[in-house]
């Protein structure tokens, strides 16, 4: 079995002794506890600690909501949802939930808005359908997804009535503490527990992520092994020469102090990559936006989004850089046709693979974009499967832990989302919160 891969040759970047020496150290601090926010390390040990992942009772409960559910609603927000979705669109047919032969629940998703059109659609769509839920919140008491929880609960109940819903809704949250915790040991639902020393955006490898994929027909075993694998890849006893996460690290900080790179674009050429890079924002975004600094992580789509963002790429101001998250083998086969008459044109790609032409948009733009002061890292994965995903989920969490270790933040906490919960409860009168709504409403006036 192969490896991801990474290729530094166009990130315009040498590896000095400093790099080296400040991404090996800052990879030490994580398997040493010896940085910033080491309470929260559970993630970096866990692949290898497949016997602390309840892998087995984790299937058990997926194919019991696959038996009794034909939608399955995922209700969780950033570090509670991103993860599972993440994985699950990367390994599913998009066309999937649209065929009446499918052999897994459809999975959605709730409470990572409060949208009162999303959430009413939502309602209508699963009125008189057999749906079960699964309610993910480490602190149990996140308000997007309390909301979400509380209605489709309710509708559960109403469509099966309280007993048979109880079995079909399961929650995934702290051992003890939040309101989670509570209804839970309540009602008597199935509950999984978050690991206190997992912090939300680091949990795809817990419960959290693990019985979502599971539900969606995928194999946890493989994407844990295929992390387990990376962990030994990226530990701090591999030398920097061969350690890709600890390289990843030290280029992109480099880009950054060195070169005035301030945003980092991930780049994909396969639309199911989509929400890798929406949990890979979260990920460094919460992870190293602190103190006034931080890479900006954004996302790009190609070649769909070449065709808007394309330009400002090329020629808009220089302070980006681009990781590109290639996928070396289509899992399908598909050859583009020859056509008598040859209207469009395109009758020279006749016989090739589609997946040829989108490599070689691929390959020219990475030269265009080079060519126009855009540094390039490019990560290759041999085919997307469970393992190659769990190899990358693990490469990017070791890579996050050790770049943040590297800028001098704590990678672990998200002081900063409270600000604007703090100003929602004020202005929706939240007991508690009456000085505070006070002030916010003497400021609004
Ligand atoms: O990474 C994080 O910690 C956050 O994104 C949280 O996961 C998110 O805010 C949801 O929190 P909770 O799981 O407590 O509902």
């Amino acid at each position: 079995m192969g490896d991801i891969k990474i290729d530094f040759s166009h990130a315009g970047v040498k590896f000095t002794d400093e790099i080296k020496r400040k991404a090996e150290a800052a990879n030490n601090l994580l398997s040493d506890g010896g940085g910033k926010g080491s309470d929260f390390l559970g993630w970096a040990q866990l692949p290898l600690r497949i016997q602390d992942i309840p892998v087995d009772e984790i299937n058990e409960t997926a194919h019991l909501l696959q038996k009794e559910c034909d939608v399955v609603v995922v209700v969780g927000i950033g570090g509670s949802y991103l993860g599972a979705r993440a994985v699950i669109e990367a390994l599913s047919d998009p066309f999937d939930m649209l065929k009446k032969d499918r052999q897994h629940p459809i999975i959605l998703y709730a409470g990572h808005n409060m949208s009162e059109d999303y959430l009413f659609e939502l309602q209508s769509f699963l009125r008189n359908r057999k749906f079960g839920i699964i309610c993910i919140s480490k602190s149990g008491t996140t308000t997007e997804t309390a909301l979400a929880f509380r209605l489709l609960k309710k509708q559960c109940e109403e469509q099966r009535g309280k007993a048979e819903a109880k079995d079909v809704i399961v929650a995934i949250t702290d051992a003890k503490r939040g309101a989670a915790r509570a209804a839970a040991d309540k009602e008597g639902y199935k509950t999984f527990v978050i690991p206190d020393n997992v912090g939300g955006r680091f949990s795809v490898l817990t419960p959290v992520g693990l019985l979502p994929i599971a539900c969606a027909g995928f194999d946890i075993k493989a994407l844990v092994n295929g992390a387990a694998d990376m962990e030994k890849a990226t530990a701090p006893s591999v030398p920097f020469a061969e350690n890709i996460a600890a390289q990843y690290a030290a280029v992109r900080n480099a880009l950054y102090t060195e070169k005035g790179k301030k945003i980092e674009i991930m780049v994909n050429y396969q639309p199911k990559l989509h929400f890798i890079a929406e949990w890979w924002k979260q990920l460094y975004g919460e992870s190293e936006g602190k103190e006034h600094k931080g890479i900006f992580p954004a996302s790009c789509d190609f070649t769909t989004d070449l065709h808007s963002m394309g330009q400002w790429i090329q020629e808009g101001e220089r302070s980006i850089f681009e990781t590109v998250i290639s996928v070396e083998q289509p899992a399908k086969k598909l050859l583009f046709p020859n056509d008598d008459e040859n209207l469009d044109g395109l009758n020279f790609l006749a016989g090739k693979r589609v997946d040829e032409v989108n490599k070689m948009a691929e390959l020219g733009t990475l030269l265009a974009h080079v060519d126009g002061g855009v540094p390039n890292i490019r990560i290759s994965v041999p085919e997307l499967n469970e393992y190659y995903i769990g190899q990358l989920i693990y490469f990017f969490e070791i890579g996050c832990g050790i770049s943040g270790n590297v800028l001098g933040v704590n990678p672990f906490n998200q002081p900063g989302v409270e600000a604007y919960k703090k100003n929602m409860f004020a202005l929706l009168d939240k007991p508690g919160y009456e000085a505070e709504s006070k002030a916010i409403k003497e400021r609004l006036k």
